[in-house]
């Protein structure tokens, strides 16, 4: 899978570092409060099990499941709830894990929803923030690293459910995508 890559951005040292610097920022942030971990399938999966081990306060965990109207994603950010929360969150310090915010439609469409089922707070935690992409504003208070535009794989992105198992982060070959 390697060898389909242009560059690699992040080593899968250089992950672990950073995601134990957020996971300690978070930790103090919420000193002696328990936390929800809500979490986007399912991408974001293998974000969430490096930084959930990393906190030093309670966390609890659950996982949302999206899809998109449009396959081949023609009409972005049009996406529904396939697999709905197990808990309430209602009263819960919500932190919503996802693994790339492009343009931003998602999470925005996510944060209205959840905001809906009253949580005490909710937040956003991104592995990656392609931040030049955003066409709403969406607040993200907890990222690992800002990307530039370039569509990439690894560490649980994916391109057509391929490379999500990759331990780092590239840029993906272009020749892959648009040979499609
Ligand atoms: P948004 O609604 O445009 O912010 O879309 C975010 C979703 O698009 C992510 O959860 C990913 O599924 C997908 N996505 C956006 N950019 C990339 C990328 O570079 N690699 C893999 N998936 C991506």
């Amino acid at each position: 899978m390697l060898e389909d890559l242009e560059r690699i951005l992040f080593t899968e040292d250089r992950i672990r570092e950073r995601i134990a610097e957020v996971a300690a920022e978070i930790s103090r942030d919420y000193e002696g409060r328990e936390v929800m971990l809500v979490t986007v399938l399912k991408g974001a999966v293998f974000f969430l099990t490096h930084l959930a081990r990393s906190l030093t306060i309670p966390a609890r965990l659950d996982f949302l499941g999206i899809a998109s109207f449009s396959p081949g994603k023609a009409l972005p950010g049009v996406v529904r709830i396939s697999k709905d929360l197990d808990q309430d969150i209602q009263n819960m310090d919500v932190i919503l894990i996802e693994d790339i915010v492009d343009t931003g439609l998602t999470l925005r469409y996510l944060l209205n929803v959840l905001s809906g089922r009253q949580p005490r707070s909710i937040v956003v935690c991104t592995f990656l923030d392609k931040a030049q992409r955003r066409l709403v504003d969406i607040p993200v208070k907890y990222r690992c690293f800002e990307i530039p535009d370039r569509f990439v794989v690894g560490f649980g992105l994916d391109y057509d459910q391929h490379y999500r198992t990759l331990p780092c982060v590239g840029i993906l070959k272009s020749h892959i995508y648009q040979g499609r």
